[in-house]
């Protein structure tokens, strides 16, 4: 019998016992309450988000699949929809939805463009998107998803794609461009004035992703921080995407997409007027949808308000520039590229950056590894002002203590110039041995050995065929996914 069985439970506990249980799982996580979280939390304050928390249990079981039924969130829905539009200066014809997050707006995003071009261009036949290597991976999962072909335009030294390579990439079976306003790695706005002149040309669609800056950037504009184009108001950018639940500090489940006309939009929607059950009709992904996030977006907007994000953005720019300047500082770190807003990431010509992660994790604060070049990344929100001082305080012990271990990071090294060596020539059966090893060092590393992480992403980093790191990653992610 399996071990690990897990029987439906007999009979039902009281509420408080499920608390309790639900409590002990909780204490495990890793802690964003004192600051030390980038990415993954962004938390407005106590005032603001017990609004945002009352707003989302009052719509704890309404259910916006059936707009007539509960009309309410369809106002809610609508009314958030325009208030981002407002912040990216959409025309008047433009429209919209809000999805469960922004891996869905790219998701229905993609789908439109598909379903556009093949009633606007049928001679399109295996349809393809162009966007910079750098955009996220929601891109390539939404075009994997339509079946739609990814083409990808690799970037200028400054992290920003390359528009001419991007024209390279424009065949007779393209159908739109698509951009990221900042993306993910760098915090870098890719040209899109350029890129929208191009698409214009081409008789392209154009899609911004600003999944991550939607809801920032026009703040920061307005305190005089230096913005590129990359909203409506270029001229060719024909749908945006921008989430609610990051810079908009609302609870999770909430981005807006916006497209610049109603026709457009017409091509995200599902319907069957065939089905016995009825008469069915869908806007994005879902079926049913919970109406709690979108409450909870609209009551974010309203209770933060132009003035408490302006308030919280300059916060947000003050702690980011403080940190880089601290950054720069650091003998052998350094900023990669010019990020324009709060995300940006940093790497190392002299130390292993990893093992700085390491470092840093074990002091409680939480930095996303990234690859080519390996760098740390940093999402600023308003959860970490204050906590910049502490900060560049445990950059400063964590780059003494690798500086200290000159051996342990050359073996690292070592093993991945191995493990690289290996990955050429083992054989697929042998690799898969090898694959299952890293499985178990990524499962002991997330049980508290943190030394062993940086060893485990180097080797990943350094494996030349990416297939047998995808190979890697679908057993991590399936152990991870085990009970
Ligand atoms: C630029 C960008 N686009 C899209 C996404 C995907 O958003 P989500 O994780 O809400 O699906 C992210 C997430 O970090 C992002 O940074």
């Amino acid at each position: 019998m399996n071990r690990h069985f897990i029987r439906f439970p007999d009979k039902g506990l009281d509420a408080d016992s499920v608390i309790t249980e639900l409590k002990a799982h909780r204490s495990g996580d890793a802690s964003w309450r004192n600051g030390r979280m980038f990415g993954y939390i962004y938390h407005p304050g106590n005032r603001e988000a017990k609004a945002i928390e009352q707003a989302y249990q009052l719509f704890l079981n309404e259910n916006a699949l059936n707009p007539s039924l509960f009309s309410s969130l369809r106002h809610l829905e609508n009314e958030v929809v325009a208030m981002v539009a407002d912040l990216l200066h959409a025309g008047n014809g433009f429209a919209g939805n809000l999805t469960t997050g922004g891996s869905e707006s790219i998701l229905v995003a993609v789908k439109t463009e598909r379903d556009w071009a093949r009633n606007h261009k049928p001679e399109k036949r295996e349809p393809e998107i162009i966007a910079p290597v750098t955009i996220h991976p929601a891109f390539s999962k939404a075009a994997d998803m339509t079946g739609v072909r990814a083409r990808y335009a690799p970037v200028n030294e400054d992290k920003r794609v390359n528009v001419a390579e991007v024209e390279k990439l424009i065949n007779r079976n393209t159908i739109a461009i698509t951009a990221s306003a900042p993306c993910f790695p760098y915090g870098v706005i890719d040209p899109v004035e350029e890129l929208a002149a191009l698409a214009l040309k081409h008789d392209l669609l154009f899609h911004v992703d600003s999944c991550l800056g939607g809801l920032m950037l026009a703040f920061i504009e307005s305190l005089g921080f230096k913005v590129p184009p990359f909203d409506f108001r270029v001229r060719g950018v024909t749908s945006i995407s921008a989430d609610v639940h990051k810079y908009g500090y609302s609870a999770k489940g909430a981005s807006a997409i916006i497209y610049h006309s109603h026709e457009l939009r017409k091509f995200q929607y599902f319907v069957i007027s065939s089905w016995p059950g009825g008469l069915y009709g869908s806007p994005t992904m879902l079926g049913t949808r919970s109406g709690a996030p979108i409450a909870a977006g609209w009551a974010a907007l309203k209770t933060i308000g132009r003035d408490g994000y302006m308030k919280m953005a300059e916060a947000v720019m003050k702690t980011t520039r403080f940190i880089q300047e601290g950054i720069e500082s650091t003998p052998g770190l350094k900023v990669i590229g010019k990020p324009v807003m709060s995300v940006f990431s940093f790497t190392s010509d002299r130390h292993d950056i990893y093992r700085i992660g390491d470092e840093l994790s074990r002091r409680g604060w939480n930095l996303d590894k990234l690859q080519f070049p390996p760098a740390l990344h940093m999402t600023v929100s308003f959860d970490n002002t204050g906590h910049e001082g502490e900060f560049l305080e445990a950059l400063k012990e964590s780059v003494a203590v690798v500086d200290g271990q000159k051996i342990k990071t050359a073996s690292s090294h070592v093993l991945a110039s191995v493990v690289k060596a290996l990955s050429r020539f083992l054989p697929e059966k042998w690799f898969r041995k090898l694959s299952a090893r890293f499985t178990a060092i990524m499962n002991r590393d997330e049980g508290g050995g943190a030394a062993t992480g940086a060893a485990a992403y180097g080797m990943m980093v350094a494996i030349d065929n990416r297939e047998n790191v995808d190979e890697i990653m679908l057993d991590v992610l399936d152990k991870l996914y085990t009970v």
